[in-house]
């Protein structure tokens, strides 16, 4: 298992792995993958040639990050819009319309649920949990065991120590009826608070070695620190599941050369897509005057769609020949990366269009062509302001 092969990121003059926060944000203490590669090709030379070949052999596979992608085989829902008035415009009224996008979802196998604890404006925060938590219970129970639920658990700066979570996970797991597989570092404060995400992630462990939560994640992660947070880990016993970050063809950095892609691949940690549309960008077909969306959305779009249309028309010829929506490439293109999209969804047709993308996938060309038409746009989407190194 790759686990097994990570090295320590930095190690103390004693040689012991060193412990949470050691490595600053920018400061390069060592051993990478690569780095450890090199200090065991030096030790393999005392082997005999057959042990020494095949374990370099083996820590080169492993370390390569050129490794082909395998297209993620899933695609799951996002649920930041239930309960968020500011950015979604959130309204009650609509509830029912959420129970019925989440049950179509589940029907045509869209069976990941992503939320997070401060999903919800003002008075609706914690919304998303409990609108999920009341239709998971409201599922017979074939359904209802098809159902992955991942919550994401702010590091607010008054959660603090290896028990920091514990109000807080008890909280959503309450509003969620017991539905809940993962529970996810919702982002990195490795740049502002390097001390405190350790002892976090350490009460998030002691709660899956407790068993009483599955699966661990994280997100807003860069591949330095998902490196010394998968060492930290593994040290431990516990396996990290999955890395979040903002991934589209408007925010392709994690598979830019160095990018965090290959790590998890390399890591054998599941990299899943948010906001892979582009908070709907993507799913407006060119030259078509569609509406803008109400509020602060607007202003990004009107600011990224003018150097679209490259891209747009390669979506839609792409499009056209699976006889498939724009969104549906746009969801794909993750997919072809290796990683599982979590769309926003919140109607019945929005549902089965990503459910349309399930039915085949990006050939690589497709995949290349679109990657150089990302990387080479001028305008990106906004970086997570707490996405670490
Ligand atoms: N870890 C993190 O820090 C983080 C950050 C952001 C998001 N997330 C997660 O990722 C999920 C998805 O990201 P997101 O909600 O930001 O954005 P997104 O998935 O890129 O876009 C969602 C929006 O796209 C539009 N859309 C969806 N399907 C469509 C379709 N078939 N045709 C046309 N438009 C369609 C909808 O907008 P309209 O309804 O307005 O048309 C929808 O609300 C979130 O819900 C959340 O769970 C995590």
């Amino acid at each position: 298992m790759p686990l097994l092969a990570v090295r320590p990121q930095c190690r103390q003059s004693t040689g012991s792995p060193a412990p949470w926060g050691c490595c600053a944000e920018g400061e390069e203490h060592g051993s990478g993958a690569g780095d450890g590669v090199q200090a065991d090709a030096a030790g393999a030379e005392r082997m005999s040639p057959i042990v020494a070949g095949v374990l370099q052999a083996v820590q080169l596979t492993m370390a390569d990050p050129s490794s082909v992608p395998v297209p993620s085989a899933a695609i799951g829902v996002g649920t930041w819009a239930w309960g968020n008035r500011f950015l979604w415009g959130y309204d009650p009224a609509r509830d029912a319309e959420l129970e019925a996008t989440f049950r179509r979802a589940l029907d045509l196998g869209l069976t990941f649920f992503d939320s997070a604890d401060s999903y919800g404006t003002g008075r609706w925060t914690g919304r998303s949990e409990l609108l999920l938590g009341r239709f998971c219970s409201a599922l017979g129970p074939d359904q209802g065991q098809r159902v992955q639920v991942a919550t994401k658990l702010a590091p607010f700066p008054w959660r603090l120590g290896r028990r920091g979570y514990r109000r807080a996970f008890e909280a959503s797991r309450r509003r969620l009826n017991g539905h809940l597989q993962r529970v996810q570092l919702h982002w990195s404060t490795a740049r502002y608070a390097p001390w405190q995400e350790g002892p976090l992630l350490d009460g998030l462990a002691d709660l899956v070695l407790a068993g009483e939560v599955a699966e661990l994640g994280v997100s807003n992660m860069g591949p330095r620190r998902l490196r010394q947070v998968v060492h930290h880990l593994a040290g431990r016993g516990v396996r990290l599941s999955s890395l979040q970050v903002q991934l589209s063809l408007l925010s392709p950095g994690p598979i830019a050369p160095g990018g965090v892609a290959a790590v998890c691949r390399e890591l054998g940690v599941e990299l899943i897509a948010y906001s892979p549309l582009a908070l709907g960008l993507l799913a407006r077909s060119g030259g078509e005057s569609r509406p803008m969306p109400q509020g602060p959305r607007a202003a990004l779009f009107r600011r990224l769609e003018p150097q679209l249309t490259p891209l747009l028309q390669r979506l839609a010829v792409i499009a056209a020949a699976h006889r498939a929506p724009l969104a549906a490439v746009a969801l794909n293109w993750c997919r072809a990366h290796g990683a599982m999209p979590i769309v926003g969804l919140r109607s019945v047709a929005q549902a089965e269009t990503a459910a349309e993308a399930l039915r085949w996938q990006l050939s690589p060309e497709d995949r290349r062509d679109l990657d150089a038409i990302a990387l080479a746009l001028p305008r990106r989407m906004p970086a997570n302001p707490f996405q670490s190194a």
